[in-house]
């Protein structure tokens, strides 16, 4: 194997751009994208002259309509190109996406345009002339003015591609439908013509072969770059010279002239010196023009003769004068025009007095110096929308740039400066998943994807997008839940989530959910069910007999013996929330492994889940640092099911198997007090006074229970508005009680080597000396729940060493004696003051630094209700707050009020 061949082989196996093997080797059209607009899409050929492949211009535009030119244009000797084209009659901007190409690669683009009567018209006269224009991108390559209908029009441009494909846009300005017979498009070396950056395009004036005496143009593969050279009509005062021998070109040539153009050149017939001149196109808004000559010696002189001569009209020059070419060897002058305020400009090659022959030139070319002033979009946001235009076989006018010019950006694209902001592609046939590309769009701030026909999950990246302020998911079929992330900003009220209801508040389907239970499974849980029914049937039934003077509607307790029941309500707790043990599988099931996280809590993640029947759960995973002693878990896990009260967050049932711990709790759905007091529930707003009110007795009645009902008590240990949990209509249930029995603390709470949970901000200040808790304690951590639904504070404020405590605001302000300070700002003075003052005194009393003046929780549940009462008979239902429930309003003066 020679050596070049061993270089081109080493170059292809590396998969190197052929462009370099060009160089090195023959010519090769790889890299060119060559176009014949209009054939039939998928149609391919090789044509005769050139051997170049054409291909349809199918796969780089989806706007347009193919067309032959009349019959009486074509004969036989026309560029088979040229009988074809594609025309926009619809659209101000249409464009062709050329890819692929090699972004910050140097392309020259060539466009001919071949009217010939192809729509019947008769237009494309001198007084009837088509105008449109034609852009790069965003910038203008060129005015086309078509004014002979059998004449072929062609315009070239070189420049650097600023993305992974170039633009070529057909603007429709009013005056005549915009048409497309070719379109092609060849790469460059980045060493030539250096003129082009990425600051400049040049746009082709003219490129002529001189000397020639045949009319032939030299093209591809003369030419490996496909430029075209026009041969040129000599002057009268003009005579050729020429060879046959071949022009070779310097290794580092930038511009690489063709040995076949190289090898014909004109002298001046009678004179010293060679003149041409250009005048400036109509409507060409350039006035400033780079001019390369193209010279080389092609006599081999002898003796003294010399030839050399200086160059007039072109600035900044290269190389500089004089000039005498080498023999048989292609060089090149170039240089900017003179700037002459004339349309007319003027070059001259004289020879110097030294020279004893006339100067000579084998070929120049001119361009117009375009600048590339207008600002494109971002490129990778251009990018991620094409990459989505391309997924989703978007059909609209989504070509070129999607942001600029104004005018004629993309339907449903809006953009702020050069970046993306909105998208809006609701009902736009969208199918398959939500993309990646989506997540590229670093500005977006709005996006619609709503009635299409979306699948899959929601991808948790659409959480990333840090400016999303409203996406709207409606009318799709995902599946899957909400990532955890969207929700949480939601929550936050950071984002504006539309999303189908049966995604958002019902992520139970009964469909799926029936699909996993296996027919055993059915038969045992319904074998078990009617037993417990049995069993529970019986014991209320000896219950009732047992307990003389209860009163109708209330209930027994489920078999427990730590709690008389007297608070229970029977009818209220059907079988779904009966105490079960799970497996570490059904939980995975349950909680369609644990996608969705709700919170975290002191002990480990709660997670969202669904039981069998369909049932919304709480799922909470234990840390392993806090599972101390498994039997002991399972002994208290077992007792805490008999546990119910309607002020106690239920426990479904609890799983042990291998290392996993979890407790299975019934769902509360609006989450939390202390996110419902800072207003980022689901339902925003502000919580009323008196649904303050209502959830400070609930949450007291269910310590009261616990306190009271329980025997031995319990004590919470973590009493807290983060513990204190709301269902679908506010009404309020403690959660985590009997845990501190169960298992020590974690990072999350109070660490003493005791057994204690607690949290900063609501520990008894006597427990640092006792190291004890009692249900004084938890009267202590209620009184600061009962401040901060007064205040709507967090405990400790400001954070740091400098907090003060809120009982220790609250007392500040209450010295100055004005109300309004305390209550929360969120009410806007919507609230009875004398139960604000009743409640204030019941909290600061709560608070009291000595236990043994705190109330007990029966007397704070007293209190609370005749507060209640106040309020009740002051307002006026119908008007109450923003989160009354229509129809509850007398809730609260019934079964609970005396
Ligand atoms: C153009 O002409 C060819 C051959 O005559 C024909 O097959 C084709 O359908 C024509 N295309 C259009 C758009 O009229
Ligand atoms: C091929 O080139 C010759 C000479 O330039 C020209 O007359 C002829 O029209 C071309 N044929 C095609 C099909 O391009
Ligand atoms: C920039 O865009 C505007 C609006 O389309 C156009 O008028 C102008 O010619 C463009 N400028 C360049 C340098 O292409
Ligand atoms: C278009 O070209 C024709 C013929 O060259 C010329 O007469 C006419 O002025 C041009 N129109 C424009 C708008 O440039
Ligand atoms: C139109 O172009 C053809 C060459 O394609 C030329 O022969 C003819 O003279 C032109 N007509 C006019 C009016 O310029
Ligand atoms: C040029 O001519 C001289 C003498 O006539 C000859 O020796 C030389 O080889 C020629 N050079 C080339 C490159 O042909
Ligand atoms: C939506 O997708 C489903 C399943 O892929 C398909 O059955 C249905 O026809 C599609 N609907 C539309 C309007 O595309
Ligand atoms: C959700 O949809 C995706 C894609 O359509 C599918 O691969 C996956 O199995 C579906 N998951 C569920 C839980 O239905
Ligand atoms: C999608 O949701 C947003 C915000 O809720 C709304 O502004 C927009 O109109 C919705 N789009 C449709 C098509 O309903």
């Amino acid at each position: 194997m020679s050596l070049p061949n061993m270089v081109i082989w080493f170059f292809l196996l590396l998969g190197v751009s052929v462009v370099t093997v060009r160089v090195l080797g023959q010519p090769s059209t790889d890299g060119f994208i060559s176009i014949d607009c209009g054939i039939p899409d998928g149609y391919t050929y090789t044509d005769d002259n050139t051997s170049i492949p054409y291909v349809s211009d199918g796969q780089f535009i989806d706007t347009g309509t193919s067309y032959n030119i009349s019959a009486s244009y074509l004969d036989d000797t026309l560029p088979r190109q040229r009988t074809t084209l594609r025309s926009f009659p619809t659209g101000a901007r249409n464009c062709y996406t050329l890819r692929p190409v090699m972004q910050d690669g140097k392309y020259l683009i060539r466009a001919t345009f071949t009217y010939g009567n192809y729509d019947g018209l008769h237009r494309a006269r001198p007084d009837n002339p088509i105008l449109f224009d034609l852009y790069i991108g965003v910038n203008l390559w060129k005015s086309i003015n078509i004014s002979n209908a059998s004449f072929t029009y062609s315009t070239e441009v070189m420049t650097i591609a600023s993305a992974e494909f170039i633009s070529v846009c057909l603007i429709n300005n009013g005056s005549g439908t915009p048409f497309i017979s070719s379109l092609e498009l060849r790469p460059l070396e980045n060493t030539m013509y250096r003129a082009v950056n990425d600051s400049y395009s040049l746009v082709l004036y003219s490129r002529l072969n001189l000397g020639t005496t045949t009319d032939k143009t030299v093209r591809f593969p003369d030419d490996g770059y496909d430029r075209v050279w026009r041969p040129c009509r000599n002057e009268p005062d003009w005579s050729e010279v020429s060879t046959t021998s071949r022009v070779r070109n310097y290794p580092k040539d930038v511009f690489e002239a063709p040995s076949a153009v190289m090898q014909t050149a004109v002298i001046p017939a009678n004179s010293s010196s060679l003149n041409f001149y250009w005048d400036i196109e109509d409507g060409d808004p350039a006035s400033e023009y780079y001019v390369i000559l193209h010279i080389s010696e092609l006599q081999n002189l002898t003796g003294n003769k010399m030839r050399q001569f200086d160059v007039y009209g072109i600035e900044r020059m290269s190389p500089p004068n004089p000039h005498s070419p080498l023999y048989l060897v292609s060089d090149s002058i170039f240089g900017n025009t003179l700037e002459t305020g004339y349309s007319r400009y003027n070059v001259s090659l004289d020879a110097t007095t030294d020279s004893t022959l006339p100067p000579i030139l084998n070929a120049r070319e001119i361009y117009a110096i375009r600048p590339l002033s207008n600002v494109t979009t971002d490129i990778r946001d251009v990018d991620a929308i094409m990459a989505i235009k391309v997924q989703y076989q978007v059909k609209k006018n989504w070509m070129g740039d999607p942001c600029s010019p104004k005018d004629y950006a993309w339907d449903g694209v809006s953009c702020d400066a050069s970046m993306i902001v909105a998208i809006n592609l609701s009902s736009s046939g969208l199918t398959g998943v939500i993309g990646s590309s989506f997540a590229r769009l670093k500005a977006i701030e709005y996006l619609d994807l709503s009635y299409n026909n979306l699948t899959g999950p929601i991808p948790d990246f659409l959480a990333d997008l840090s400016s999303l302020q409203v996406l709207n998911l409606t009318g799709n079929h995902f599946n899957g839940t909400i990532p955890d992330a969207l929700r949480s900003k939601k929550d936050k009220g950071l984002l504006v989530l539309s999303i189908d209801p049966c995604i958002d508040e019902n992520p139970c389907p009964s469909k799926k959910n029936k699909k996993k239970i296996t027919a055993p499974i059915i038969v045992i849980l319904s074998v078990v069910g009617v037993v417990l029914l049995l069993v529970l049937m019986f014991i209320a039934w000896r219950l009732r007999q047992r307990v003389p003077g209860m009163t109708p509607g209330a209930s027994a307790r489920l078999g427990s013996e730590d709690c008389s029941g007297q608070k229970m309500d029977f009818e209220s707790y059907p079988l779904q929330f009966e105490s079960r043990q799970f497996t570490y599988m059904q939980l995975v099931n349950m909680t369609d492994d644990f996608v969705r996280v709700i919170g975290k809590g002191g002990f480990g993640m709660v997670y969202h889940g669904c039981s069998e029947n369909g049932t919304e759960v709480a799922v909470k995973m234990l840390s392993e640092s806090s599972s101390q002693g498994a039997k002991e878990f399972l002994a208290e896990a077992q007792n805490l099911t008999r546990i119910h009260h309607r002020n106690l967050v239920s426990l479904v049932g609890y799983c042990k198997d291998g290392n996993y711990l979890a407790l299975v709790y019934e769902y509360m759905r609006r989450g939390n007090l202390r996110e419902n007091l800072n207003g980022v529930s689901e339902l925003g707003g502000t919580l009323s006074w008196r649904k303050r009110l209502q959830i400070a007795l609930d949450a007291a009645q269910g310590l009261e229970y616990l306190h009271k009902g329980c025997k031995p008590p319990i004590i919470h240990r973590d009493v807290k508005t983060s513990n204190i949990l709301l269902g679908e209509d506010l009404e309020a249930k403690i959660a985590d009680f009997g845990l501190a029995r169960a298992f020590h603390s974690d990072a999350h709470t109070h660490v003493s080597t005791l057994r204690v949970v607690g949290t900063p901000g609501y520990i008894d200040p006597e427990f640092h000396n006792s190291f004890q808790q009692n249900e004084k304690s938890d009267v202590y951590g209620y009184g600061v729940v009962l401040l901060e639904l007064i205040t709507g504070q967090p405990p400790l404020l400001p954070p740091g060493p400098e907090t003060v405590h809120i009982a220790q605001r609250v007392a500040s302000k209450l010295a100055r004696g004005n109300i309004d300070d305390i209550v929360d700002a969120r009410l806007q003075g919507e609230y009875d003051a004398n139960s604000v003052w009743k409640v204030v005194e019941l909290a600061m009393k709560c608070t009291a630094q000595a236990s043994t003046q705190r109330p007990t929780m029966s007397d704070v549940v007293m209190q609370l209700k005749e507060s209640l009462a106040l309020v009740n008979e002051g307002i006026d239902v119908s008007q109450d707050g923003a989160f009354e429930i229509p129809g509850k309003g007398s809730v609260t003066a019934g079964p609970t009020a005396r």
